[in-house]
């Protein structure tokens, strides 16, 4: 038996128009994403929603925390061991999706990641606070594991080791860099006619165009 759900509301917060459009589409993500940090119900404005296709073509999709933002692409970090980590090396394309949905706004973005350096990797591993070090460092991130009390088990023989700091890295914790080659904005708008700007980057530049709703 299906349950049906009556869950439906009009979109008329705001629009998106031409003329707020942006040269290229990280302006715009960044005024976006300002506005959106200041909604206290959006808890985790930064957090989006990645998806990658493993080696069969199946798709998986997981939250993650974007860190940083430039004309260059979006960083996240994560266990490159992890069931996302064997997705990228095995095919680099991603697509990521920031669901404000209580700003009845989507962003999503498409590209391809690379690996940060090393150094970078270093420099983000040991500005973390010491907790979250030692969770990386213990967790075989995404492998099963017997129970809870074994991680706490040795979540604490390792933060005992490193009371003082200096958790060194492990080599498969870092970040990933999405190079971007398309940025969809939607804005939701009334009678379902939503706003919708795809911004796709052609030889260096960026192209913008008006997708129906
Ligand atoms: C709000 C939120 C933020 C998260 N941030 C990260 C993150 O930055 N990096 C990360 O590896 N996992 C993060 N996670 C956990 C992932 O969603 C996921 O459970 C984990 O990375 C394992 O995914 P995988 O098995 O698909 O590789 C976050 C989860 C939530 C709900």
């Amino acid at each position: 038996m299906s349950i049906f759900y009556q869950v439906r509301r009009e979109y008329d917060l705001s629009h998106l128009t031409e003329e707020q459009l942006t040269q290229t589409p990280f302006e715009l993500f960044e005024q976006w994403l300002e506005q959106v940090m200041k909604i206290e119900a959006v808890k985790d404005p930064t957090a989006m929603i990645l998806a990658t296709v493993d080696s069969t073509g199946l798709p998986s999709q997981r939250t993650v925390l974007m860190k940083s933002v430039d004309q260059d692409g979006l960083v996240f970090y994560t266990n490159k061991q992890s069931k996302k980590g064997q997705d990228l090396a095995n095919n680099p394309k991603v697509s990521a999706i920031f669901p404000w949905l209580v700003a009845e706004r989507q962003v999503i973005f498409s590209g391809h990641v690379e690996s940060l350096t090393e150094a970078e990797n270093d420099q983000y591993f040991a500005s973390r606070p010491l907790t979250s070090q030692v969770a990386a460092a213990v967790s075989a991130q995404s492998q099963p594991i017997d129970s809870r009390a074994k991680l706490e088990q040795l979540y604490h023989q390792l933060l005992a080791k490193y009371q003082g700091g200096n958790v060194p890295r492990p080599a498969h914790w870092g970040g990933f860099k999405i190079k971007i080659n398309q940025v969809e904005f939607w804005q939701g708008g009334e009678h379902r006619l939503h706003d919708r700007f795809n911004y796709i980057k052609k030889n260096g530049q960026w192209e913008i165009q008006r997708l129906q709703p």
